[in-house]
C-alpha cells in the first residue's frame, strides 16, 4: 500500500481529504482519487491529460526525454535488433522470446494468415470506392462472427488465440482493403515468406505476375509495423481497453481501436502529412503553410508535427528517418518534387522558433507517410498500415486487462445543462 499521500482542501468542507499517492517503476506518481465520488466530487480531466485510467506493464514513454520502452526495451534497439512478429511476442507475454519459443510462435502466426472465404462476400458488398478504414473496421468487427469457439475473455488459452489470430490475419486483410479498391483478384498469403514480406506480396503481386519483393522495402515495412507496435494508452488503445471493459469479444474491441485510431489527430496524420504535401504542390509556397500554421485565426496545422505526449524527438522518427532515406535511396525517389517538398519542410520546421518553442517536431507519421508513398501504398491505405502495425498493441493491452481485476470503464462529467424542468402543458 501508499506510504505518499496528497491531501485535497476543498472549500467549504472541514478538513482535508486524505488521497494514497502510487509510485510505478518509473515515470510520474499517481493520486488515487477513487474515494472523491464518495465525498460528492469528480475529478475534471477532459483528454484525459492528467489522468492514468489503469496500471500497465507493457510500455513506457516518457515524452520529455523522448523515450520509449516496451517492455523495457528501448525502442531504437528493437527496431535494430528485433523483428515485428518477436516485438508482438514481446508486448503479449512480457518477455522476449527463446530461439524455439519464436519459431513456434511464427508457425503459429503463418496457421493464421488467411481469412474464411466468405469475408471475400464482405469485400465484395462495398463499394469500389470505399474508404479501405471502413472496409477494415468493418471486417475485423465481423471476424467475431467466424470463431465462436474460441470467445471465452475468461480463459487465458481463448485469448491467446484471439491475439494470434487478429494479428496474423490484419496483413491479409489491409491487403484486401487495397485489391478491393483497384479491382483485382485477392492474393493468397504465402506462408514460406516473412510478415512484412508476405503483406508486399499480397498487395502487389497479382496471379499473373508473381512479385519481386525487395528485401530493403520488406525490411522497410516490417520496421514500419514494429515502430507503431505498441504506444501505451493513447486514444485507440484506450477505446479498446474501454470496450474490452464491457466483457465484449477482442474482434469488436480492436474494431473499436481502428475506428478511434482513424480520426487524423491519431492514425490518419500519415495520410492526412501527405494530403498537405500535395496541397503545398511546390517548394515556393511552404513558406505560407508554415505562416498558416502559426495563425492563430486559421485552423491549419502542419500534419506530422507534434504530439500529445513527446514534448521532445520521437524515439521512433529517428528510426524512420534513417529507414526513409534508405528507401528513397533504393528507389531512387530523392529527387520526386514531393518528397524534396518534405526534407524542405521539416528543415524549415526544426528551425523556426514557433516550432522550437512549443516543442514540435516531426513525429512518425510524417515519415512513414513519405516511405508509403515511395513504397506505392496510396494514401488512403496508410492508416490501415498504421492499424496492421498497433494491433499487437491493442490486443496485448485488452489481454492485460482482463488478466487483472478490472471494472467496467464509466468516466463522469461535469454537467451544464438545464437543471430539472416540466415539459410544458
Ligand atoms: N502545427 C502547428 N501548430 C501546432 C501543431 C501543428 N501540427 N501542433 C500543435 N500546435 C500548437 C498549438 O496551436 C498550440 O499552440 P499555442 O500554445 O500557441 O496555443 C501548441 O502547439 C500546443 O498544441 P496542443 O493542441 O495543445 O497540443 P496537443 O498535445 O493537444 O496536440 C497533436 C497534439 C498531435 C494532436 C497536435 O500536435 C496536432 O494536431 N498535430 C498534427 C496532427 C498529427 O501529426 N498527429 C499525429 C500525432 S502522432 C501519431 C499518433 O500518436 O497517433
Amino acid at each position: 500500500m501508499s506510504e505518499k499521500k496528497a491531501q485535497l482542501t476543498i472549500d467549504g468542507k472541514d478538513s482535508p481529504i486524505e488521497l494514497p499517492v502510487y509510485s510505478g517503476s518509473t515515470g510520474p506518481d499517481v493520486v488515487d482519487v477513487r474515494s472523491l465520488v464518495g465525498e460528492g466530487i469528480f475529478t475534471y480531466d477532459p483528454g484525459f491529460v492528467s489522468t492514468a485510467a489503469c496500471d500497465s506493464d507493457i510500455t513506457y514513454i516518457d515524452g520529455g526525454a523522448g523515450v520509449l520502452l516496451h517492455r523495457g526495451y528501448p525502442i531504437e534497439q528493437l527496431a535494430a535488433n528485433s523483428d515485428f512478429l518477436e516485438t508482438c511476442f514481446l508486448l503479449l507475454n512480457g518477455e522476449l522470446p527463446s530461439a524455439e519459443d519464436k519459431t513456434a510462435f511464427e508457425n503459429q502466426i503463418r496457421q493464421h494468415t488467411m481469412v474464411d472465404e466468405q469475408i471475400h462476400q464482405f469485400f465484395r458488398g462495398f463499394p469500389r470506392n470505399a474508404h479501405p478504414m471502413a472496409m477494415l473496421c468493418g471486417v475485423v468487427g465481423a471476424l467475431s462472427a467466424f470463431y465462436h469457439d474460441t470467445l471465452d475473455n475468461d480463459n487465458p488459452q481463448h485469448r491467446m488465440t484471439a491475439a494470434v489470430r487478429v494479428i496474423a490475419k490484419m496483413p491479409t486483410l489491409a491487403a484486401m482493403c487495397f485489391k478491393h479498391g483497384v479491382g483485382q483478384p485477392f492474393m493468397y498469403p504465402q506462408n514460406d515468406m516473412g510478415f512484412a514480406e508476405n503483406f508486399l506480396h499480397m498487395m502487389f503481386g497479382t496471379p499473373c505476375d508473381p512479385p519481386r519483393v525487395s528485401p530493403t522495402l520488406s525490411k522497410a515495412m516490417d520496421t514500419i509495423f514494429l515502430l507503431h507496435a505498441d504506444h501505451e494508452q493513447n486514444a485507440s488503445t484506450s477505446t479498446v481497453r474501454l470496450a474490452g471493459s464491457t466483457g465484449t469479444n477482442p474482434y469488436a474491441c480492436i474494431a473499436s481501436g481502428i475506428a478511434a485510431l482513424w480520426g487524423p489527430a491519431h492514425g490518419g496524420a500519415n495520410e492526412a502529412v501527405l494530403e498537405m504535401l500535395y496541397e503545398i504542390g511546390d517548394e515556393s509556397n511552404i513558406e505560407d503553410f508554415i505562416l498558416r500554421a502559426k495563425d492563430k485565426d486559421d485552423p491549419f496545422r502542419l500534419m506530422g508535427f507534434g504530439h500529445r505526449v513527446y514534448k521532445n524527438y520521437d524515439p521512433r522518427a529517428t528510426v524512420i528517418r534513417g529507414i526513409c532515406d534508405e528507401v528513397l535511396d533504393e528507389l531512387g525517389s530523392d529527387n520526386d518534387p514531393l518528397f524534396r517538398i518534405a526534407r524542405k519542410l521539416e528543415k524549415i520546421a526544426l528551425e523556426d522558433e514557433y516550432f522550437i518553442e512549443r516543442k514540435l517536431f516531426p513525429n512518425v507519421d510524417f515519415y512513414s507517410g513519405i516511405i508509403l508513398k515511395a513504397i506505392g501504398i496510396p494514401t488512403s491505405l496508410f492508416t490501415v498500415i498504421f492499424a496492421t502495425g498497433r494491433t499487437p498493441g491493442w490486443i496485448a493491452h485488452w489481454n492485460e486487462m482482463l488478466s487483472n481485476p478490472y471494472r467496467i470503464g464509466r468516466p463522469r462529467q461535469l454537467y451544464k445543462g438545464h437543471t430539472k424542468r416540466d415539459y410544458p402543458a
